[in-house]
């Protein structure tokens, strides 16, 4: 019931769509080459928080690019777009990591959607979802 499909045919690679679900925006984006090397390149030692916040995932799995991406389709990250500080909405393509920047307090997120800079505590969170085909997302 609570469930949507998405259709991301539109969505080429360096694009995204955002998607409401619950009355929450979700972030579908298809990642270039380089943010997928840039989320890939990073020290998990270096996260401000270690834990994937994949609910596809156990709750302790860690915050690799690949818990973080759609399993086998690792181009696409689908993420709730809600900041986890006090739940701005982050602007996409911005910030000093190549991913999203939160302007209400300056927080900034990676390729991936992880935080890494300034007082949010948590990942943006990824929400149930699986591809069901190679144009469809189903988000929840
Ligand atoms: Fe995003 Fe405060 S709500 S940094």
């Amino acid at each position: 019931l609570s469930s949507i499909d998405v259709d991301v045919t539109q969505v080429a690679e360096g694009q995204s769509i955002t998607a409401k679900w619950r009355g929450k925006p979700v972030f579908i984006r298809q990642r270039t080459a380089k943010e997928m090397e840039e989320g890939k390149s990073v020290a998990l030692a270096d996260l401000k928080d270690p834990l994937a916040r994949n609910a596809n995932l156990a709750s302790d799995a860690d915050a690799s690019d690949a818990n973080r991406a759609a399993p086998g389709k690792e181009a696409w990250l689908v993420m709730v777009g809600v900041c986890t500080h006090l739940g701005c909405i982050p602007l996409g393509q911005s910030g000093d990591y190549d991913g999203w920047f939160c302007p209400c307090h300056g927080s900034h997120y990676d390729t991936a959607g992880r935080i890494r800079q300034g007082p949010a505590p948590e990942n943006m969170a990824i929400p149930p979802f699986e591809f069901t085909s190679d144009t469809t997302v189903r988000i929840g």
